[in-house]
């Protein structure tokens, strides 16, 4: 296997350079489909989608390139198998995006991608269509330069947005046709352009939908007003009353399982750079809060959170409207680390959330999709190639950090294909994923295909 290990992608390296534009106009092909999962107006375009990724990965030279239907959208897979010798890496990425929502908020159409200081704007851009697509695009500059050095295995599905059930069961149903040595995924982010680092871990999560009902009907709020409970008061001081005054999540058995990192390893996560005064300029907010004891990076890591993502219900119309509304509704998302449990953190909700409501309403819980936590080891072979291959082209060695953000399949694919995810990712927390103006920047694009090559060259290197 001599041959292989004396591979050292500049060949790759030089079709890189020479086909950038290429590289572009392809994304941007894919950039103009709206694939909004969440939305049915869209599904035919979703499939489109699914076919123009298919079409992709039979142009660079990857078999059996096909669609597998779904009870949902369809799951693309394409493989190139050179010697089953060789380790093979999967490639997971998910070609759905979220709804552009605030439309009026955009600068440039959201599906019409335009570049601007150096950032292509789009929904997708950066989650994940940019960076699944760097992975394409690697692989086809390994391909054409004769420097493929691992198998490869593509797998992009279309419903990552909406909590993937489907591919949850496509991977319990295809183990062999998965089976690989590691999993490869870029669809998180690095600390900064000139601090690389690679996601160590995810949160988990668990989402509930509550509905508060009070009387039977709207009423007058002067006839009846403060003689009975008024749901969305009442949703008020319920929401109000899950944190304490230390802002602990107040439900009963939340923090049972959590895991509690050593002083040591919260020091060496105090290490990696972070601004507080830039973090908040940026979000022009005077102060941050989260709960005691706990920094600000270790809030949006370590550390479960809840949080409402939607409330509702009354009058919201223009003037005033002097009424009770008869329901009250709120969405609401916890954020899990290793060892809480997202069904288990589910029902602890359900029943904390039942108990403190007076008697004067009603509640109702209703779960939606969850997915566990994930953590990753440093030591792992996966983790090594990774972290050298970013070394290689930042030309400095890549931070571990755990992420806030949550990609439910990645603890499946450890439970169901007993395989490691390395989540190398190359967007930044401002890239703005989920909001108006997502954008990614033309330098991550390319960092991202240029290290991707190196990769598979230290993982095939034993
Ligand atoms: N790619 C993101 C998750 C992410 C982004 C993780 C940046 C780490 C850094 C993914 O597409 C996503 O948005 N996940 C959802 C969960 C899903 C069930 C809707 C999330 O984290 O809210
Ligand atoms: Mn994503
Ligand atoms: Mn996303």
């Amino acid at each position: 296997m001599n041959h292989i290990i004396l591979k050292n992608m500049i060949n790759t390296q030089k079709y890189i350079r020479d086909n950038k534009e290429k590289f572009l106009s392809e994304l941007f092909q894919l950039l103009r489909l709206p694939s909004i999962s969440a939305d049915p107006k869209y599904s035919k375009d979703v499939v489109a989608t699914a076919e123009m990724v298919r079409n992709n990965l039979e142009k660079i030279g990857l078999t059996n390139c096909k669609l597998f239907e779904t009870d949902g959208f369809p799951i693309v897979y394409g493989e190139k198998i050179i010697d089953s010798n060789l380790p093979t890496v999967l490639i997971y990425g998910h070609y759905d995006v979220q709804p552009p929502d605030p439309i009026d908020l955009w600068k440039s159409k959201p599906f019409e991608p335009e570049i601007r200081n150096e950032k292509i704007y789009a929904r997708g851009a950066c989650d994940d269509k940019g960076q699944f697509f760097m992975h394409v695009k690697a692989v086809e500059s390994m391909i054409s330069a004769g420097e493929l050095c691992c198998n490869v295995k593509f797998m992009i599905e279309g419903e990552e947005e909406i909590g993937s059930e489907n591919l949850e069961i496509f991977v319990k149903n295809n183990k062999q046709l998965l089976s690989s040595d590691v999993i490869l995924i870029s669809d998180t982010g690095i600390i900064s352009n000139d601090t690389p680092s690679i996601t160590t871990g995810l949160r988990g999560l668990s989402y509930v939908e509550v509905e508060i009902t009070g009387p039977n009907r709207d009423l007058h709020s002067g006839l009846y007003g403060g003689a009975v409970a008024n749901p969305i008061n009442i949703l008020c001081d319920m929401v109000s009353s899950l944190h304490d005054e230390k802002r602990k999540i107040t439900i009963p058995g939340f923090y049972d399982n959590v895991e509690i990192l050593s002083k040591s390893e919260r020091e060496i996560m105090a290490k990696a750079p972070f601004n507080i005064e830039k973090y908040k300029e940026e979000l022009d907010i005077k102060d941050v809060l989260g709960e005691k004891e706990y920094r600000t990076m270790e809030r949006n890591s370590i550390r479960p959170t809840l949080d409402v993502n939607g409330i509702w219900g009354g009058y919201t119309g223009e003037g005033a409207k002097t009424v009770i509304a008869s329901k009250a509704y709120a969405k609401i998302s916890m954020r899990l680390v290793p060892n809480q449990s997202s069904d288990e953190i589910t029902k602890l909700f359900k029943k904390y959330f039942e108990s403190i409501a007076p008697a004067g309403v009603k509640v109702k819980v209703t779960p939606h999709h969850g997915g566990e936590p994930y953590v990753s080891p440093l030591n792992e072979k996966g983790y090594k190639a990774a972290s050298k291959a970013m070394n290689k082209t930042f030309g400095k060695e890549p931070i571990p950090v755990r992420s806030g953000g949550s990609i439910p399949i990645v603890a499946l694919f450890e439970s169901e294909l007993g395989l490691k995810s390395i989540l190398m990712g190359f967007g930044l927390d401002s890239d703005a994923i989920h909001s108006p103006n997502e954008h990614y920047g033309l330098f991550n694009f390319y960092k991202g295909i240029e290290t991707i090559p190196y990769f598979f060259k230290y993982f095939a290197e034993k």
